[in-house]
């Protein structure tokens, strides 16, 4: 595979993204004017069939006395909730009489001074999805393009255009990595945001923040810029590779967190935004929950997960051992596949012929995930050792 240095696709210097920016933007969106403005509803133009979650999308139900699913769809981590969390959710029951201020501003302050930031820049939602939902409705309802790789995690866009945005994709190149030059060129007047998932769901692969903080600043000047990390601890440097510390003087940066994949809390609903203090007075205008949609028992698991860094550890030793019997089997078998900073692996199907593997894992009750717009690919999440076993086994026999 190219080095990412060596594509000057993934690698544009500031001069070259100056020109192309110079072309195609002829005045500035900064975020006060771009946000405030036309702030009003298109409800007759919201389709209602691409908003929410469906669940099926997290697999069948199995009917009782059935075999349970292996679940490897949809990235969750099967370690969680830590020791800790499952202590804290235990101690926490006896408050769920009261409303969840206090445990609230205890976390906001707490993942403030985690990531030495204040807790105005912190707003916590009920999972990371609530976030981009907020944001999408901010962009959607101002219309104008969004900006976004192709294939990425695809919520912000799709709730966007359920208002008045135009989602713009731009394919990831050939070596699977954002194209940031054919990004910035879609880059216009119109655009009200860049969407980056960085590590990227569902390639797996990620950018340095040696490419991404540089060019974020830049592109930050004419449009605001999401950045989901829902993936960055298990990045190389782990969170120490977050673009979160660009927010304290930059309002048009917004970063992306959530608690439900390293520490295993996806059923527990806790994200968060890191941003300007204005930028989050924004969102908590746009927060559909009066920004207390969690749970007192949910704030009360991620305060006590939050840095829990022998459980991190453990979680990310687990993935690395998953994800090496996957790479060496895959390696053996001649499956293609993208080297993954995630928990989760995407690769080639073209070794099963004209097979569907996705539904042939689910007859052997292994769900698994693909993607419409990308045929040919599937993905498979990092489960226990034994259930990557299973899978593993599975696709033996599938192989053509
Ligand atoms: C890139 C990315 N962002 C955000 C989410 C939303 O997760 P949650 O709402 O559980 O925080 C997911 C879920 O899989 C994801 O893959």
């Amino acid at each position: 595979m190219q080095r990412i240095e060596e594509n000057p696709a993934t690698f544009p210097d500031e001069k070259k993204t100056r020109s192309i920016m110079a072309q195609t933007v002829s005045r500035r969106h900064l975020l006060r004017g771009a946000l405030l403005a036309g702030a009003a509803l298109p409800f007759a133009r919201i389709q209602h069939t691409i908003n929410a979650w469906r669940a099926e999308e997290f697999g069948p139900i199995p009917a009782p006395g059935k075999t349970p699913y292996i679940r490897l769809g949809s990235n969750e981590n099967p370690y969680g909730p830590s020791p800790k969390a499952r202590k804290a959710l235990a101690d926490a029951i006896d408050a769920g009489n009261r409303y969840p201020g206090q445990g609230l501003s205890d976390l906001r302050q707490a993942i403030a001074e985690y990531e030495s930031l204040t807790p105005e820049q912190i707003l916590i939602t009920a999972g990371s999805s609530e976030l981009l939902g907020i944001a999408g409705l901010m962009a959607g309802t101002q219309g104008g393009r969004i900006i976004a790789s192709h294939p990425t995690f695809p919520f912000l866009m799709r709730y966007a255009s359920q208002f008045s945005a135009e989602w713009i994709k731009v394919p990831v190149t050939e070596d699977h990595q954002y194209n940031l030059v054919g990004i910035t060129k879609e880059v216009n007047d119109k655009t009200r945001l860049v969407f980056l998932c960085n590590p990227n769901n569902p390639t797996g692969a990620e950018l340095p923040r040696s490419i991404l903080d540089p060019y974020c600043k830049l592109v930050s000047e004419q449009t605001m810029v999401y950045v989901d990390e829902a993936y960055i601890e298990f990045a190389d440097g782990g969170v120490r590779a977050s673009l979160a510390s660009l927010t304290r003087d930059n309002p048009n940066i917004i970063i992306g967190r959530t608690f439900s994949k390293i520490y295993g809390m996806a059923g527990l609903r806790i994200g968060y935004a890191i941003a300007h203090p204005d930028t989050i007075d924004q969102f908590e205008r746009y927060s559909c929950g009066a920004n207390m949609t969690p749970s007192v028992t949910s704030l009360a698991a991620a305060r006590a997960s939050l840095g829990d860094d022998s459980f991190i550890a453990h979680c990310l030793e687990m993935n690395q051992e998953t994800k090496d019997m996957v790479y060496a089997k895959f390696q053996q078998w001649g499956i293609e596949y993208i080297p993954s900073s995630t928990n989760f692996v995407f690769f080639r199907t073209s070794r099963f012929g004209s097979a569907n593997v996705v539904q042939a894992m689910q007859e052997k009750y292994i769900l698994i995930r693909d993607y419409g717009d990308v045929p040919g690919w599937a993905r498979v999440s990092m489960g226990t050792v034994a259930e990557i076993q299973s899978f593993l086994d599975a696709l033996e026999g599938m192989l053509m």
